[in-house]
């Protein structure tokens, strides 16, 4: 096959049969893992074949900033790491079409089936985008930087934009990076060199970077404008193929994730064993908010909202906040402690009495972000099925 290079967990669920690789990992083994997740669990989202050229030196790979810039350059993988500050920080990359599955359950999208595990976290090293920008000196006018993959697909090179000012503040932390948790990016994850953005949906995060290209618009790319967007509820699939002018309007692009959480354990299918000796469960799951906002509280019902409990959240990204001046992590700088923004997930906990949920029929739970940015009740259905983030539900099943 052509992913045969490929060696993965083979607890990972493939979403889209052999080629290209979509996957994702089983929720709880997900969680298990803990904060940063191994690359060999790690989502991932290629929209073709990985690019058949890296079995080259990678550290003559070389890739271009260019366009609105008085002083365009190219960089060789070799120059990126020797010549330029590294930084190291976690960062969750969650795929737009995380929770897809519940949208495609209510009404067919145009997009396959994730789950809720369309998300992963790791360390990455690379060099802020701000530096190699500032070098490059952006001339007046610009306000958009395009990325552009090797990734030959049947529409072109996958590609993409995001505004200008999120580039050049160091505080957004976006990266060109080149180690995922300390090692040479995997084929998968787009070694040797990708973009990383912190807040921002995945399919921003170009991989296999061939080309950084500042613009006074955003990208013209096919996949950035028939992607990862959340166009108006009434568009149909079948509708929405004529509607060039819907699809090309800027607004309905998405860049900062929304809030969002899921619960992990009970699954949805999990039969619980209300063993009777022990008195509570200990209902968990996972939180984030987009933007780099924080999320400050995860509330949980078991009476469909009319009454909401706190849960306990716990945001192992501090440590690595907190980490002394001066601190290295593989080899590069640690960058977060400044930082005020947030670029991971959470978690959170509650225990609830068993004779609680034995007499509720489902657990409903939402997340709130500083912003004050919540989880709706319902369902905002979009054609591609992206950002799915209404109240997470787990029906609740007894054992006779
Ligand atoms: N970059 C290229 N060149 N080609 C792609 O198909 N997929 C995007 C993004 N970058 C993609 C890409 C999407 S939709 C997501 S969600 C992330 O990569 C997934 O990154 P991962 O596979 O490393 O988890």
């Amino acid at each position: 096959t052509p992913d045969a290079h490929v060696e993965r967990d083979p607890r990972l669920i493939r979403l889209t049969g052999i080629h290209p690789l979509n996957c994702e990992a089983p929720l709880t083994a997900l969680y298990n893992q803990g904060f940063l997740t191994n690359e060999d669990l790690h989502f991932v989202r290629n929209h073709g074949h990985v690019p058949d050229c890296l079995d080259e030196d990678i550290l003559d790979w070389t890739f271009t900033i260019e366009g609105m810039v008085e002083r365009p350059f190219t960089l060789t993988v070799r120059d990126l790491i020797g010549k330029y500050e590294q930084a190291t920080y976690p960062v969750t990359l969650v795929c737009a079409g995380n929770r897809r599955k519940e949208q495609n359950m209510v009404r067919k999208s145009k997009g396959f089936s994730w789950g809720p595990a369309g998300l992963s976290t790791a360390l990455w090293t690379g060099v802020p985008i701000s530096d190699l920008l500032s070098q490059a000196k952006p001339i007046r006018g610009a306000r958009y930087v395009c990325f552009e993959g090797a990734d030959k697909l049947p529409n072109g090179y996958y590609g993409t934009s995001i505004k200008l000012n999120w580039c050049m503040s160091p505080d957004r932390g976006v990266m060109v990076a080149h180690k995922m948790n300390g090692c040479t990016l995997h084929k998968d994850h787009g070694k040797p060199v990708r973009i990383i953005i912190p807040g921002q949906i995945g399919g921003r995060s170009v991989k296999w970077l061939k080309r950084i290209i500042v613009t006074k618009e955003p990208s013209d790319n096919w996949y950035h404008i028939y992607d990862n967007r959340v166009l108006p509820t009434m568009i149909t699939p079948e509708a929405s193929a004529n509607l060039p002018d819907v699809w090309k309007d800027e607004k309905y692009a998405i860049y900062d994730l929304n809030v969002n959480s899921a619960t992990c354990y009970p699954q949805h299918d999990e039969m619980l064993s209300l063993d009777t000796h022990a008195k509570t469960y200990k209902v968990r799951g996972y939180a984030y908010g987009g933007g780099g906002r924080r999320i400050t509280r995860v509330e949980v019902t078991l009476d469909k909202g009319r009454t909401w409990r706190l849960a306990n959240i716990d945001y192992p990204e501090d440590a690595y906040r907190n980490a002394p001046d001066g601190d290295t992590l593989y080899g590069g700088r640690m960058d977060v402690w400044w930082r005020e923004t947030c670029f991971c997930w959470c978690f959170w906990e509650l225990d609830i009495q068993i004779s609680e949920l034995e007499n509720s029929a489902d657990i409903c739970i939402r997340a709130m972000d500083e912003g004050l940015m919540t989880q709706p009740r319902d369902m905002y259905w979009s054609v591609l099925g992206m950002m799915n983030n209404p109240w997470f539900r787990v029906a609740i099943h007894k054992e006779d």
